[in-house]
């Protein structure tokens, strides 16, 4: 809604200062009835700004004030039609008299104290929305922040611009002439040093400061020979037409030599992100004045370290540079660490970025090494990258690359009977991967028709010498992961 936001964990929230417009208390998996059920203390703030519970949100802001809270026999999982009982409420203005809602709650609001005022209602969860009388706060059970609550979007905006009055301001233009006023006198004349990926969020970040400090920005980009067919050419030739200086360390020798002989999923990554920091600290200190390190963490980055109960399970380690600044003596710029992801790509359209880079699917930092499994071998990547690029190339030709998030082809360290000609082969088998997905943290298989399957696994099967198969993966995440290691 073109409005600045933060996100703040519930532990971490101390108040609110003079600009803040509004308030949102947001779901949980918690119950309000449980021992150390997440809490806010909302004195002085109720009533001074308008404050909007959502699910855990409207059931602590209920409970807090007298109601009751009950774990339900009426659980509403999934869609729901919610009926308006106060029309000319504001949170509710402009919605027609029925419409789906998505719930996902356990425990429901059985009761409201004086005061509290119902103001929609499902069949089964007759306490749907209220608000306070004599107070601007009100109390969604349902989420209005998915795309199945068909009037969501209208609800948060009604709370948003019409309630707190936020103007819809911080649209990609202004983040940009703030940003870059702001960089400016956070890095003074000082250099910087960034290591570009090919992906969105460095390359955003690196035009970003190239727009504050120029030629004071050296950009790195790291050749570990893992890469996708032509990939560092048609990043080059990207970066080169945005004007920034980018120096390419052709590492390919050195990843590949660690790599020779390891199979196991785990040290592959481990040795791969090991190596990147050495070969980027290498090339980072060809450049004497360097005193920043820029990076391209984005907002997810920072509420995913602030997690409220500290360590998830590692299910792969991912490949970062989370040691680097300390180890170099540098300091660390973030442009977009307030931006979400599609605010990265607003942004990056608005600084003019070529939208084939900024419409990429997302590519692993190990690259291909985790999609060949098994040891990583040259004539392994080689097959791979051809069969990758097929698919990758055809997805764009039947028009399906910008409704897929990511996709990827796997080398199977599996061979099969397969006949040519009148020849019997015994070949490889590579997979196809390609999922839907909002943020990559749960996908779902994506539904390619059959015939762009079958023209793919023809043109693969002959074009790509010592592959004889090709097999589409099915599974989603969870319970299976997006790449295969
Ligand atoms: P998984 O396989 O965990 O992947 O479902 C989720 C998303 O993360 C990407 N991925 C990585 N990205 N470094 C990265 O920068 C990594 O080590 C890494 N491993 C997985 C994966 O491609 C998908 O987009």
């Amino acid at each position: 809604m073109n409005v600045y936001s933060e996100i703040i964990p519930h532990f971490r929230f101390e108040g609110i200062d003079k600009q803040t417009k509004g308030l949102i208390l947001s779901g949980s998996p918690c119950s309000v009835r449980q021992d150390n059920a997440p809490q806010v203390c909302l004195e002085g703030i109720r009533g001074s700004i308008p404050v909007l519970g959502i699910c855990y949100g409207a059931q602590l802001l209920a409970s807090i004030s007298g109601g009751n809270v009950e774990n339900s026999p009426s659980r509403e999982y999934g869609r729901a039609s919610v009926t308006i009982k106060d029309a000319s409420d504001p949170l509710l203005r402009g919605l027609p008299e029925t419409s789906q809602v998505w719930m996902s709650h356990g425990d429901t609001i059985t009761s409201l104290p004086e005061g509290l005022k119902i103001i929609a209602s499902t069949e089964d969860v007759p306490v749907a929305a209220y608000s306070f009388s004599g107070e601007p706060t009100w109390g969604l059970q349902f989420h209005p922040e998915v795309v199945h609550s068909i009037e969501g979007a209208r609800i948060l905006s009604n709370f948003v611009t019409g309630i707190c009055g936020c103007k819809g301001e911080w649209t990609g233009e202004s983040f940009i002439q703030s940003c870059v006023t702001e960089l400016r006198s956070q890095l003074g004349e000082d250099e910087v040093v960034l290591g570009l990926s090919g992906g969105v969020d460095s390359s955003v970040a690196a035009v970003l400061l190239h727009k504050a400090i120029g030629k004071r920005l050296h950009c790195i980009f790291v050749d570990s020979g893992l890469l996708r067919k032509n990939e560092v050419c048609n990043v080059m030739d990207s970066y080169g037409n945005m004007g920034l200086d980018v120096t390419v360390a052709d590492a390919s020798d050195k990843f590949l030599t660690d790599l020779a002989g390891v199979t196991d999923p785990e040290t592959k990554r481990k040795i791969i992100g090991r190596d990147f920091v050495e070969v980027f600290e290498q090339e980072a200190h060809k450049f004497k004045n360097v005193k920043w390190l820029g990076q391209g963490t984005i907002y997810p980055d920072v509420v995913e370290s602030a997690k409220v109960n500290g360590t998830a399970t590692v299910i792969k380690s991912h490949h970062n540079v989370g040691g680097l600044p300390e180890k170099m003596g540098l300091k660390v710029v973030e442009p977009l660490r307030m931006l979400f992801k599609d605010e990265v790509r607003k942004i990056g359209l608005a600084l003019g970025i070529d939208s084939r880079l900024i419409g990429r699917h997302p590519f692993p930092g190990p690259g291909l090494a985790i999609r060949i499994i098994g040891e990583v071998t040259r004539e392994k990547l080689e097959t791979l990258r051809e069969a990758d690029a097929i698919f990758i190339d055809s997805l764009r030709k039947y028009g399906l690359y910008d409704s897929i998030w990511q996709a990827g082809t796997i080398l199977l360290p599996v061979r099969s009977v397969g006949v040519m000609g009148d020849e019997r082969t015994y070949e490889n088998c590579v997979a196809l991967r390609a999922v839907t997905s909002v943020d990559g943290m749960t996908a779902d298989w994506a539904r390619i028709p059959h015939e762009a399957l079958a023209a793919i696994s023809s043109e693969i099967i002959n074009k790509v010498k010592g592959v004889n198969r090709v097999v589409y993966d099915i599974s989603s995440k969870p319970p299976a992961t997006i790449e295969w290691e």
